[in-house]
């Protein structure tokens, strides 16, 4: 499963890319207002950065418009995606996106038969929000399986890119129903290597290893 970062933050992503685990870059318009940057200038240099497809939105309600900003956000680098809403409009942008071969991650996905749509119209990233659904007690990883399901039925080519995640538990739920991708908060992508069991035994093999004399340990 690939791992993609939800910010809009330089100095997280370039720490994430250190790592060797970062696939891609997921912003939408909340994070790009908490950096203070400039949209365009933020794209381009998050681009720069991260190899992989970064998800880039358009903020316009109608078809055209979307058109207009999403042509100019995919001219900015090669790696860019048109980040667009899961509406009837979205929808229609997309369909043209696609045959302009036009990268696409539609978003603000909250069902799995708003799956099934944007997959009809050639979307190469769906969106599910499970944590927004977490919060208002309707599990969003069904949504997760469900949608697979239904990919899977047809052989819709979409990639599943599980959004709004909250823990681990959400990524590894994530990779067990066989989402393509997950995207994460900062703060979540360094919790994953944490267990207190590896901290323990690292401390235990430490504790051993230093018993050991220091002419039989030396090499
Ligand atoms: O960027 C889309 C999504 O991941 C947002 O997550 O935490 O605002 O529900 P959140």
């Amino acid at each position: 499963m690939k791992f993609f970062l939800d910010t809009a933050d330089i100095a997280e992503i370039r720490e994430a890319q250190e790592t060797g685990l970062l696939d891609g870059i997921t912003t939408n318009p909340s994070h790009v207002a908490k950096s203070g940057r400039n949209f365009i200038e933020l794209v381009r240099e998050i681009c720069e950065i991260v190899p992989g497809p970064v998800s880039a939105e358009v903020t316009a309600e109608g078809k055209d418009e979307m058109l207009r900003q999403g042509r100019f956000l995919a001219d900015l680098a090669p790696n860019v995606v048109v980040k667009v809403p899961l509406t009837q409009e979205g929808l229609k942008a997309v369909k043209v996106f696609t045959e302009e071969g036009i990268k696409t991650n539609v978003t603000l996905c909250f069902s799995p038969v708003q799956a099934l749509l944007a997959a009809k119209v050639g979307a190469t990233y769906i969106s599910p929000f499970v944590g927004r659904l977490d919060d208002i007690a309707i599990e969003g990883m069904q949504g997760i399986r469900d949608i697979r399901a239904i990919y899977d039925n047809y052989g819709f080519g979409t990639q599943i890119l599980t959004a709004s995640t909250r823990s681990a538990m959400h990524i590894q739920d994530a990779a067990i129903a066989g989402s393509d991708v997950a995207t994460m908060p900062m703060a979540l992508f360094k919790k994953l290597v944490n267990n207190p069991l590896t901290d323990i035994g690292l401390k235990l093999f430490d504790t051993d290893w230093n018993k050991i004399p220091e002419a039989n340990r030396t090499y």
